[in-house]
């Protein structure tokens, strides 16, 4: 079973996307185990506090290196992670080849990042791989990971019912998905288109194919080089 270890400021972030569908099945059915980890609880300071300020000064904080440090090594003494993951606008973009490969792995630990970030020795020593979901700026790393994870958990064998689903997504195959019907055949004088209607599966594999490339080739080209 995967199982993946958050390092958060803020864990009741998670309740909501974990509580529900594909995620909440996934831990159910014991595809995967989601520990959360209020970086607080690893503070040495009275006030719980996990920030400070820069050296460089220049306003904001930053997170301190002891919590981490202390979380992350009671972490790994308990066993051995396959990557340590920092979410963070400049780390590698996320996308689906390198999910579908994170999807194999046994533990590991995403660290939230917040304020201006933390410590860059946490990065240097701690830190194995760092992502980003976009190019643009988050107020924390908790979306950023709950993302990571949604994306993730949705790829361990089992976790969807239908196992082709995932394999028929968007970016699988380095198309995006051609489009879908379900009844009525006919909406308002809209019709389905009748290659689906055939019961033909030669036809309408065809038809999707040629619809995904059509698709592509329109909405997002960067995808065809
Ligand atoms: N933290 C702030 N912005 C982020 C992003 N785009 N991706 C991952 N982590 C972030």
């Amino acid at each position: 079973m995967m199982r993946i270890d958050i390092i958060t400021l803020f864990p009741q972030m998670f309740d909501g996307p974990f509580s529900h569908s594909i995620i909440k099945r996934a831990v159910e059915k014991n595809k995967v185990e989601i520990h959360l980890h209020d970086l607080r609880d690893f503070s040495e300071d009275k006030h719980r506090r996990v920030d400070d300020y820069p050296y460089s000064g220049g306003g904001g904080m930053l997170m301190r290196i002891e919590p981490i440090a202390k979380c992350i090594d009671f972490l790994k003494s308990q066993r051995i992670y396959d990557e340590i993951f920092y979410t963070s606008p400049d780390g590698e973009l996320l996308d689906q080849p390198s999910l579908n490969k994170y999807s194999n792995l046994q533990n590991i630990i995403i660290l939230c990042g917040h304020y201006k970030g933390v410590d860059e020795r946490v990065r240097e020593h701690y830190i194995t791989k760092e992502f980003s979901i976009g190019n643009y700026v988050l107020s924390g790393g908790e979306l950023a990971a709950a993302v990571f994870t949604d994306a993730v958990v949705r790829l361990i064998p089992g976790v969807l019912g239908d196992e082709m689903s995932a394999l028929s997504d968007s970016f699988q195959d380095g198309l995006v998905a051609p489009p879908a019907y379900t009844r009525p055949a006919e909406f308002n004088g809209w019709r389905v288109p009748d290659v689906l209607l055939s019961g033909n599966y030669k036809l309408i594999a065809d038809w999707r194919l040629e619809e995904s490339i059509k698709r592509t080739k329109i909405r997002r080209p960067d995808l065809m080089e």
